[in-house]
């Protein structure tokens, strides 16, 4: 609670005077669609088939009933596999900090677009916040989501996955190949994009995509500069991180038309208030940002939920450098509605051992619920974290 206390007075203290830049100049992106090839293995999971809404309900109950076989590990599946990613690259034209890459993983019920609202983009869109701080920015669309493929549900689009996606997408960034080896779907034509090197690459992770980039830090510690976990935190509540509050369905036949590619085993959330549940609080947000998530949300996979587990809780050793989480002072699914006096920082730090003490926030994000970048206040939240990076040298 004082360690909170210390973190909300130092970080209300220090947030900078935003910089005001034109929309428009900031600008400078390419569409990329990156092949990505993963050789690990992911795991074979006891659960039933979801091939209706029906399906997806008993699936739900079936995996929240206290009878149901705790062990659901049934063995291993080797994946040997080039998956195409559906990404876009900002490098903001004269950015102070453009040789910084913030590499951004979204969590369940979006795709990419979670972190670049279509609307009040000066108000919501993180991206656009990045650029006008000076970073580049790639997003791209976590494996089923999007424009990236949508292969099997069951045994293919699991966690560690997902893990070893954001490892490829980061060493081919680093490389200075992400463009040169994608196909490019659009944007700019200049060629300091094309041929974008980045000194340092922060990972940015929301929600799944924080559990996926904390994965990445535990089994590929070294090859991180820093990272951002928002909308996750360990807590003791993680336990009421439960699929029965989701209100999910099959996705196919929830909107046949908008889901007609995705297979047995996608569910979606079945309609708006679900959402509202899940990502955010009555008084920190506006109606239309509601209807906004709900246009854009995008379905996950049975066994994504699943294998959160083989990459929860993993300890970092070889992770060095600064980390910071943010969520929520509300966020209802990992922390059971309220994150104060929930998490204990020695547990955090237990887990990244090699985080420098200063370098190691926490931060939740007042009166906000579970969907930081689609709520009121967003860029405040922001400039906390931009702060967080500039004090740590990045
Ligand atoms: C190309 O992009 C880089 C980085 O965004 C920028 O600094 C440069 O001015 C751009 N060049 C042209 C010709 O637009
Ligand atoms: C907005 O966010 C900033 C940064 O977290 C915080 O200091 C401020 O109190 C927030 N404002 C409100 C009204 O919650």
């Amino acid at each position: 609670m004082a360690s909170l206390l210390v973190a909300l007075v130092l970080a209300a203290a220090s947030i900078k005077k935003g910089k005001a830049s034109p929309t428009s100049d900031l600008r400078s992106c390419i569409q990329l669609e990156v092949p990505v090839s993963v050789d690990t293995t992911t795991t074979k999971w006891l659960q039933p088939r979801v091939d209706s809404n029906i399906d997806a309900v008993d699936w739900v109950t079936y995996m929240t009933t206290w009878t149901s076989p705790a062990d659901r590990m049934l063995g291993d599946i080797t994946v040997k596999q080039t998956f195409k990613i559906n990404g876009q690259l900002c490098v903001p034209p004269k950015g102070a900090k453009s040789d910084i890459l913030q590499l951004a993983t979204h969590g369940v019920g979006f795709d990419k677009r979670y972190w670049d609202a279509e609307i009040k983009r000066k108000d919501y869109s993180y991206v656009e916040a990045v650029l006008a701080e000076g970073y580049s920015i790639f997003t791209y669309d976590r494996l089923g989501t999007g424009a990236s493929d949508k292969p099997d549900a069951y045994d293919i689009v699991q966690t560690n996955i997902q893990v070893e996606i954001l490892r490829q997408l980061t060493s081919l960034a680093r490389s200075g190949k992400l463009v040169s080896s994608s196909k490019k779907l659009g944007g700019t034509s200049n060629n300091t994009l094309r041929n974008y090197n980045p000194s340092k690459i922060v990972h940015v992770g929301h929600s799944l995509g924080s559990v996926i980039t904390l994965g990445m830090l535990a089994a590929y510690g070294a090859e991180s500069d820093g990272a951002i976990a928002t909308g996750f935190l360990y807590t003791d509540k993680l336990a009421n991180v439960n699929v029965g509050t989701w209100g999910f369905e099959f996705a196919r036949e929830n909107d046949p038309l908008r889901f007609r590619d995705r297979g047995s085993g996608y569910i979606v959330q079945a309609t708006k208030s679900n959402t509202q549940v899940s990502f955010l609080k009555k008084g920190s947000f506006e109606p239309a940002l509601l209807d906004y998530a709900w246009k854009i949300r995008q379905p996950n996979t049975v066994s994504e939920f699943l294998s959160i587990q083989t990459a929860l809780g993993q300890a970092a050793p070889n992770f060095k450098a600064p980390l910071q989480f943010v969520i929520g002072e509300f966020d209802y699914g990992f922390c059971a509605g309220d994150c104060k006096g929930t998490y204990d920082l020695t547990v955090i730090k237990g887990l990244f051992p090699g985080v420098p003490e200063a370098d190691l926030d926490i931060y939740l994000q007042p009166g906000t619920g579970h969907g930081l970048t689609l709520s009121t206040n967003a860029t405040a939240g922001y400039k906390v974290t931009f702060d967080f990076l500039d004090r740590t040298g990045l």
